[in-house]
Order: C-alpha cells, then sequence, then structure tokens
C-alpha cells in the first residue's frame, strides 16, 4: 500500500513543502533575526524597570539584561563572560561610586559599556583581561518604553507617535501580560490587514453583508508605508462619541483610516470620523521568531474624561481578543516569501499586505521557511 503525505504537508506542486506542525528551518530562523537586527525595538515599560533592579528580556532570540546604572538604562548581553551565567539573576551595585551589573555566581561585575571591572578572584598585580567583557547594545526611552537596538546603526528611527504626550489626547495604555504566540510580523500584518474585519469583528468593525474591500491607497512615505482608504463602520467608541445622547441610534458612520506602518515593526491606525480622531498603536517586540510581546496604546481626541478610560480598555482589549487566535493560528510562523506560493495574496482586496511584504522582502526580513 502506498503512503500518501497528510494534506498539510503539500504545497503547490513543485513548491518547497511544510509541515505546519513544524517550526521554520534553522536558517529561515537566522535569517529574520538578522533582518530584524538593524532596527528599534520595544523590549519593557520602562516603568518595569524599577531602581537596582535588573530586568531579562528577550529580542530575536537573545537575552538581554536591563538595568539603570548611573541614571541610565543599560542593556547587557545576559550571559556572563566567565562561565555563562544570567547576570539578570545578579545585583546591582556600588564600585568605586559607579554601579555596576554583578553575577550572582562569583561576582564579577560589568560596567555600563559591558566591560567587566571587577573580578573578585584575580591575583593581585593582574590585569582583567580584555575581553572580559559583554556586548552592549544601543538603548532608547520613547512612549514610556526601553528600547534595543542590537545593531550599532539603525536603519530607521523609532517611529512617530504624535499623539503620545499631546493633551488635546486622551491616551490609554493597555498592557499585555503574555506574549502573543506569532511572529511581530504577522502582528503587524494582522493589524494592517482590513478584509478580516466583516469576519473578525462583525458587527463592531464591519457586516458580513457588505465584505466588499475598500479603495486602498497605498504609497511609502521615508520609513512609513502609508494605506489610506474610506468605510463606513457600526459606532462604537472608535468611531463615534457613545456618551452623546442617541449615539447608538446611528446605523453607520462614515471614516477614513490613514495606517502608518514604521517598518518593520511598529503600526499607528489613525481613524478620523465626525467624532474627531481615534488612534490605535501598536510596537511589537520580536522576543523570538514565534513569540511576540506586544505594546498597545490607544489615543482619542473626544470623549475625554479619565472616567471613561476603562470602558475604551475594555473594547480595546475585545477586539484584540477576537484577532489572537486567528493571528496565532497562521502557518508557517514566518511570513513565507512570494515565490513559494505558499499563501495566497488576492489583489486588489490584499494589496496593503503585498505592498507591506514587498518592502519586507527589499529589507531581507523575509526569505525562506
Ligand atoms: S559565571 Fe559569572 S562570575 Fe562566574
Ligand atoms: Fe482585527
Amino acid at each position: 500500500m502506498t503512503q500518501t503525505a497528510p494534506v498539510a504537508d503539500q504545497a503547490p506542486s513543485g513548491k518547497p513543502s511544510f509541515c505546519d506542525s513544524d517550526g521554520p528551518s534553522q536558517e529561515a530562523i537566522a535569517a529574520f533575526y538578522d533582518g530584524m537586527k538593524p532596527f528599534w525595538h520595544p523590549v519593557l515599560s520602562e516603568a518595569d524597570l524599577p531602581e537596582h533592579k535588573i530586568v531579562r528580556v528577550e529580542l530575536l532570540g537573545i537575552g538581554i539584561a536591563l538595568a539603570r546604572l548611573n541614571g541610565q538604562v543599560v542593556a547587557l548581553r545576559d550571559l556572563c563572560r566567565h562561565f555563562q551565567a544570567r547576570l539578570s539573576l545578579g545585583e546591582v551595585i556600588d564600585l568605586d561610586g559607579l554601579q555596576h551589573v554583578m553575577c550572582p555566581y562569583h561576582g564579577w561585575s560589568y560596567g555600563s559599556d559591558g566591560h567587566c571591572k571587577r573580578i573578585p578572584q584575580l591575583l593581585e598585580g593582574r590585569k582583567i583581561p580584555p575581553n572580559a567583557r559583554v556586548d552592549s547594545y544601543k538603548v532608547a526611552i520613547r512612549y514610556g518604553l526601553i528600547w534595543v537596538c542590537l545593531d550599532d546603526e539603525p536603519k530607521f528611527d523609532i517611529p512617530d507617535y504624535p499623539e503620545w504626550g499631546d493633551d488635546t489626547f486622551r491616551t490609554v495604555v493597555m498592557k499585555e501580560e503574555q506574549p502573543s504566540k506569532t511572529s511581530s510580523i504577522r502582528m503587524i500584518m494582522g493589524t494592517l490587514d482590513d478584509t478580516h474585519f466583516p469576519w473578525v469583528h462583525q458587527g463592531i468593525l464591519g457586516s458580513r453583508d457588505e465584505p466588499a474591500a475598500p479603495d486602498h491607497k497605498v504609497w511609502r512615505e521615508g520609513q512609513y508605508l502609508v494605506l489610506q482608504y474610506d468605510v463606513e463602520q457600526p459606532p462604537n467608541l472608535a468611531t463615534t462619541d457613545m456618551s452623546a445622547e442617541g449615539a447608538d441610534k446611528v446605523e453607520k458612520i462614515a471614516l477614513r483610516y490613514t495606517d502608518y506602518v514604521g517598518m518593520p515593526n511598529v503600526i499607528r491606525l489613525v481613524k478620523d470620523s465626525d467624532a474627531g480622531r481615534y488612534v490605535v498603536w501598536l510596537a511589537t517586540c520580536p522576543s523570538a521568531y514565534n513569540r511576540t510581546t506586544n505594546f498597545w496604546a490607544f489615543s482619542r481626541n473626544y470623549d475625554m474624561n479619565p472616567g471613561r478610560d476603562s470602558i475604551y480598555e475594555e473594547f480595546s482589549a475585545h477586539v484584540r481578543s477576537q484577532d489572537k487566535p486567528v493571528i496565532e493560528s497562521q502557518r508557517p510562523w514566518l511570513l513565507p516569501p512570494f515565490w513559494t506560493q505558499i499563501e495566497l495574496p488576492l489583489g486588489p482586496a490584499d494589496k496593503p499586505l503585498m505592498e507591506f511584504q514587498r518592502w519586507l522582502e527589499e529589507l531581507g526580513i523575509v526569505s525562506g521557511i
């Protein structure tokens, strides 16, 4: 009896096959990490890094120890150069008037630049070996987050979020306790994609009676991929001032979306309607190829009462909870390159996603399965 492969194993003829339970090849993971390296990535809320604490985060499969040393946030490779214990299990100590990170195992202590400044077991008169150092990475603080770049030369700046800190807007931050089981690229695509609105967010962001895609205008502007389209949606907190009398009596609201993807890992959706402006902001941290830490914020310039923030948080959490299982179900984990034909994007409805992927491929971020 001849054995046939399960359907999931069968790719279009002549194309590479993958099994949907498999992870990507080591080469594909390495290429993804390499492609994502020269960009700023958010790794932690600033508020989650108190003085005298060391916090471990992961970025592109690398463990990083974050600490505040001498008034600056520093990011060090979370592996001691001695016997590779985690520095994040250690302590912040004072040494000659400067703060250092001390390894918990034998007390080697590192300064902000990653150089070891103290080896307790060193014989008197002996010098600290020059290679007793760990990598230290570029750090920036923006929008209440700590951002790290693993490369000395970031390709782009941290993308703009003009509504942040603007007191004509009310901004709420949503913290996801658990990372999403997906790649950051799929997370951004799931937020950029609008043709799923009638299916995943039926009655909130769309209606299955009107599944036609809007007329998408897509272009590049500096480091941004910009998408603009006009739609009508049911009244909800993101389209309407629901605190106004009779707001829920309206059947449909006309609005314009202008989406800015800060390549490759941040997206800002700007929704303009008669109510005003509502902004969804998502910065993704690619902790690993299959694990993404999401940092969300939502800004509005209507219904400014802070007492109503929790209603907006609940609304956003509900919409996100609708997306999550679907995005986490997508395989392969990493976006397959166009040439594999594993996915079948359909023009013109999927043009925004295709343009995003085209740019990712130019940046070397999508290169294998
Ligand atoms: S492993 Fe860190 S001091 Fe020995
Ligand atoms: Fe969605």
